[in-house]
């Protein structure tokens, strides 16, 4: 009998973290069905691994419907920072399901229900949709991305350096996005993660202090931790975000000032079947890079 490959739609298939997601759902069988914005968008998603694009906009239901017809699974990520973030990933599942979608897979955020910060409190809308729908949903709940420290790289080689607007002292809780992408795979082609919500970290809760250590090992060469104001940070690192964008990314890390990220690895290894990836592994990677 011919093996049933699942059709998945895939949100962010060419960005710069969920775009993980598409080479681990093609290594496990499933045809990629890249939800693009644009033309460019598209050649991009095959590049990556896309069997097919679809070209849809989250704020227009109508072509969501469209791109989700004939799909088996859909994954999700939240434009980050977005007002209408909530809004968005509701049209998806209303798309999804009118469409007769099977699996849903919401990359949503660590302690979502942390409801002074913009960026938890626009997932809660599009959980208890999911909660309401017909759709076998997972729903991930990941901490702060090891990619993010991309951005921080070159600076630190550069000026042998890590600084953030945060005290060197403070514990984040992070996650390599890669294991998170092979969570999201194993949630749209197996069903031992339907109806579940997990929390996904990397073990160990470092501070800056630990990771300019784990920095200067991979170097060879000592990395010194300091801590900046956030619009020096904003135009050391330039992420990818408007004025608005980084006044919520600001109370983010005045968050973590007073309070670190909490966020518990047991979980993550026990989906995986294998130890986490580690943020000194990572480390080493963007050294060798
Ligand atoms: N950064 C972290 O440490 C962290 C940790 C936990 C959770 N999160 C959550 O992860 C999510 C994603 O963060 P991110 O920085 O990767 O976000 P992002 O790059 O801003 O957005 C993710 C994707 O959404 C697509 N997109 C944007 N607007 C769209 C629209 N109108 N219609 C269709 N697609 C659209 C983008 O596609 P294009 O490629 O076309 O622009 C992009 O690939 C956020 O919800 C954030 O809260 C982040």
């Amino acid at each position: 009998m011919e093996e049933h490959r699942p059709t998945v739609l895939v949100v962010g298939a060419t960005g710069r973290v969920a775009g993980l997601v598409v080479p681990e759902l093609a290594r496990r069988g499933a045809t990629v069905r890249a939800l693009v914005r644009d033309e460019r968008g598209r050649q991009k998603a095959v590049d990556n691994g896309a069997a097919e694009a679809v070209v849809a906009d989250l704020r227009d239901p109508a072509s969501l419907r469209r791109a989700a017809e004939g799909a088996d699974g859909v994954f999700h990520i939240g434009p980050a920072f977005q007002p209408d973030e909530a809004r968005m990933g509701c049209n998806l599942v209303a798309a999804a399901q009118e469409a007769g979608v099977r699996k849903f897979v919401f990359s949503s955020v660590i302690q979502p229900t942390h409801g002074t910060l913009a960026n938890h409190a626009s997932k809660v809308p599009v959980e208890t949709a999911l909660f309401e729908s017909e759709l076998e949903y997972t729903l991930l709940h990941p901490a702060n991305f090891f990619q993010n420290l991309r951005g921080a790289w070159p600076g630190i080689v550069r000026d042998g350096v890590f600084a953030e607007p945060y005290p060197v002292d403070t514990r984040i809780a992070r996650v390599d996005y890669r294991d998170v992408a092979e969570v999201a795979a194993i949630a749209l082609t197996e069903d031992r993660l339907a109806y579940g919500s997990f929390e996904l970290c990397a073990p160990g809760r470092f501070n800056r202090r630990e990771i300019v250590a784990m920095a200067g090992e991979a170097l060879g060469r000592p990395v010194a931790a300091r801590e900046i104001d956030f619009d020096d940070w904003a135009e050391l690192t330039r992420p990818p975000y408007d004025a608005r964008q980084l006044l919520l990314l600001s109370k983010v890390h005045a968050h973590y000032a007073t309070h670190g990220l909490g966020g518990n690895a047991l979980v993550l290894e026990a989906i995986l079947g294998r130890p986490p990836r580690t943020l000194a592994q990572y480390i080493g990677e963007l050294a060798a890079s």
